[in-house]
């Protein structure tokens, strides 16, 4: 099939303000108000009214659904085995997150095999696929060796374009627990050594972006600075975790390197917000991470009222944040970050473009990558109005159903945005 044409759509979002309303660039309504979309050879092709939708190969009338744009998850960490639900119930009994729980993700990770990765990977894909997500970044940082890092990149690189190398997630424990050796260097220097050295050189034919999660326990801004530009040297582009669990100057790094994303970015202050707002640097928001580990949220009303780019991920991992439920992370971000549903739904889907420096998905203007999901809902405030509810009907990616999911035809959301019963 060449072509398809969606009709009767409720509420179409485009993410394009010059085709519909506000920043989404919304259209749709009921009866003749009603929207239509045509893709072809897996892009969009045509945006307008229901009534004057072009012929097409084929035509699928989706009863007064909305569709949106499919989520582009910008971060998240799929290259892993194991799980830590254990540490998790420690942490709902009181328990402080810390960084150092990556070592046991790192331990079980070494051990598996390649099919083990690469099965887990298929399986957190697919649910993906199942949540809304049609263009989702992925990690090595739980490897850390020069094997175990080349390897997590090289699996992650047949199922994505978007890989980035964490080889700086934290300082693994057998250079963690070394002294000071005579020639005065610390484990950790000899680590970072590795890291922007064989480790990097094994890791940048499979990778894209370069990251470092800078934050106490973890790597600090001149090791940051040292790994992200030895990055780019390598041909990477710059992305950062920056102020998950402290505020040790991150934000200013990011800026000055240009990187594409500052992500987690739960404690700011007011300079990194007016440094966040006055660069391309998007400010990525985790909620899903915030939520797992107890933490107070980032504040998105404060971000976006001075100006910055925002975008939503899952920063899907096992240990501080294991859901790959994009629709989860918005109505998180709605209810307690302040974000209002267009906002949140923006940041999931432009907002993780931009975070990833694509213009090709994250919108459904004409030419876009015909990548969308049909809702099981009238509009895209369901989303977050019906939270813990399934409501992906159809996810489609370059033209092509990727979710098995299903839209009942018998079941129609012809009753408008605001509930009024007509037609
Ligand atoms: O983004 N912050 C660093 N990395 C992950 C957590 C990794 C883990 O706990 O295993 C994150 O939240
Ligand atoms: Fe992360």
């Amino acid at each position: 099939m060449s072509s398809a044409a969606f009709a009767n759509i409720g509420s179409l979002v485009t993410n394009d303000e010059s085709l519909g309303d506000g920043k989404i660039g919304e259209l749709g309504g009921t009866g003749a108000n009603a929207a239509g979309i045509v893709i072809e050879h897996g892009r969009v092709a045509w945006v307008g009214r229901s009534a004057d939708l072009p012929d097409a190969d084929s035509r699928i009338d989706v009863g007064g659904r909305a569709i949106i744009p499919g989520f582009v998850d910008s971060h998240a960490h799929l290259m892993f085995a194991g799980d830590r639900a254990a540490e998790f119930s420690a942490r709902m009994e009181g328990k402080a997150y810390t960084a150092g729980g990556i070592k046991t993700t790192v331990a079980a990770t070494r051990a598996a095999t390649d099919e083990e990765l690469t099965e887990n990977l298929r399986r957190l894909v697919a649910e993906m696929h199942a949540s809304g997500i049609t263009t989702f970044e992925t990690k090595s940082g739980y490897g850390l060796t020069v094997d175990d890092e080349a390897r997590a990149l090289r699996i992650s690189s047949a199922h994505t374009t978007e890989t980035t190398f964490l080889g700086a997630h934290v300082v693994p424990a057998e250079y963690a627990d070394r002294g000071v050796g005579s020639n005065g260097r610390t484990g950790a220097d000899d680590y970072v050594g590795l890291v922007v050295g064989e480790m990097l050189a094994g890791a940048a034919k499979h990778s894209k972006w370069i990251d470092v999660f800078c934050d106490r326990g973890a790597f600090d801004v001149d090791q940051a600075r040292e790994i992200l530009t030895a990055g780019v040297a390598a041909g990477l582009a710059p992305r950062i975790h920056a102020n998950q669990l402290s505020n040790i100057g991150a934000i200013e790094l990011a800026v000055e390197l240009d990187c594409a994303s500052a992500d987690h970015c739960t404690h700011l202050n007011d300079k990194d917000i007016e440094l966040l707002a006055g660069s391309n640097t998007v400010a990525t928001l985790l909620p899903g991470a915030e939520f797992s580990t107890r933490s107070p949220y980032p504040d998105a009303r404060r971000l976006i009222d001075a100006g910055a780019t925002v975008a939503l991920a899952t920063d899907c991992n096992p240990g501080s944040s294991y859901t790959t439920s994009m629709p989860f992370c918005m109505a998180v971000a709605v209810r307690d970050m302040g974000m209002t549903p267009a906002e949140a739904l923006w940041s999931a889907t432009a907002g993780g473009a931009a975070a990833l420096r694509r213009s090709d998905v994250g919108h459904l203007g004409l030419g876009a990558a015909a990548d969308f999901v049909i809702l099981n809902a009238p509009s895209h405030q369901h989303l977050a109005y019906r939270p813990g509810v399934n409501l992906i009907g159809q996810t489609w990616r370059g033209g092509k159903q990727i979710a098995p999911n299903h839209i009942d035809s018998a079941n129609h959301f012809g009753f408008g945005k605001q509930g009024h019963s007509n037609d």
